[in-house]
């Protein structure tokens, strides 16, 4: 079995539910706390022992190939001020084993598109997809990682999956599982945001998903679906007639950070919780409730 040594992080999207924030600057870049979102996710990609990590990346995200970069002016000046512990921090984003690559996607024509986008880099061998904006807090066991066992047991693609409310099926790929009384297993079915009463069941998809390179083939023919978007579910549910893809419950807390709520929730938890603010945010936050 092939090792999963590569993830592709789709960032060229518009991110218009963050308007006007994200006008100018990429939406993956909006911090949670002292960290912006696509760190996170990169966080999680290195944990699970990915070694490449490959960016989709469009108009107006510059800041991301240059927050993965050497920042020799900043770096220097940290240093002259002895500054050591912000110099690690910001030097240690990228291990030296992990090597960045990054692809334009001129045209914002849809999630398959993007990982389409990939193949040449991709190549051969099963790979990871991760959204940034949903943001998996799960300390020291990160859901890539889970995954990445979880695909050592099945052999199969994974998709990472949660349950959501009945009234929120139409965000969200929802899967149909073979044995319909579990939350995790082999699917039957995948449809992209279907509205409440046509949805197979409340089993939601999130950002995280393992893939066999068997999934180009189908995206290369992959049709304007949801959106008017080439959508990477369509691209799995052709997969499902040639082979097993499986559905995988995550340990962990999912944030989506692309909402705006989802954004605040994170930033409130993560806050509660970090190490130098945590203790005087959390009394803040009790403060608030008196
Ligand atoms: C994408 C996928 C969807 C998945 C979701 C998870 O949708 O198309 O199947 O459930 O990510 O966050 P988007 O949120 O980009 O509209």
């Amino acid at each position: 079995m092939k090792k999963i040594r590569k993830a592709v992080f789709p960032v060229a999207g518009l991110g218009t539910r963050f308007l006007p924030a994200t006008k100018a600057s990429p939406k993956e870049m909006l911090p949670v706390v002292d960290k912006p979102l696509i760190q996170y996710a990169v966080e999680e990609a290195v944990e699970a022992g990915i070694e490449q990590l490959i960016f989709v990346t469009g108009r107006n995200k510059r800041s991301i190939p240059d927050h993965f970069d050497k920042a020799y002016e900043l770096e220097a000046e940290l240093e002259a001020k002895g500054k050591d512990k912000l110099l690690k921090l910001i030097q240690n984003i990228v291990p030296p084993h992990v090597s960045c690559i990054y692809l334009r996607q001129s045209e914002a024509l849809g999630l398959g598109h993007a990982v389409l986008c990939a193949k040449p880099v991709v190549g051969d061998e099963p790979f990871s997809v991760i959204l940034a904006d949903d943001l998996i807090d799960n300390e020291n066991n990160g859901c890539v990682k889970q995954m990445v066992e979880s695909y050592k047991q099945h052999a199969a693609s994974i998709l990472a999956v949660q349950q959501v409310e009945k009234n929120e099926t139409d965000k969200y790929g929802i899967v149909s599982l073979k044995n319909k009384t579990d939350n995790e297993g082999f699917i039957s079915g995948i449809v992209e945001k279907p509205a409440p009463a046509d949805a197979p069941s409340t089993l939601a998809v999130v950002g995280r998903y393992i893939l066999n390179p068997h999934i180009f083939h189908f995206l290369e023919k992959t049709q304007k679906g949801a959106g008017g978007e080439i959508q990477l579910t369509d691209a799995i549910a052709d997969l499902l007639a040639d082979e097993q893809v499986y559905a995988y419950e995550f340990d962990g807390v999912r944030y989506d950070c692309g909402s705006k709520l989802g954004y605040l929730q994170a930033s409130v938890e993560l806050g509660m919780k970090h190490p130098e603010i945590g203790k005087e945010f959390t009394q803040y936050i009790n403060s608030l409730k008196k």
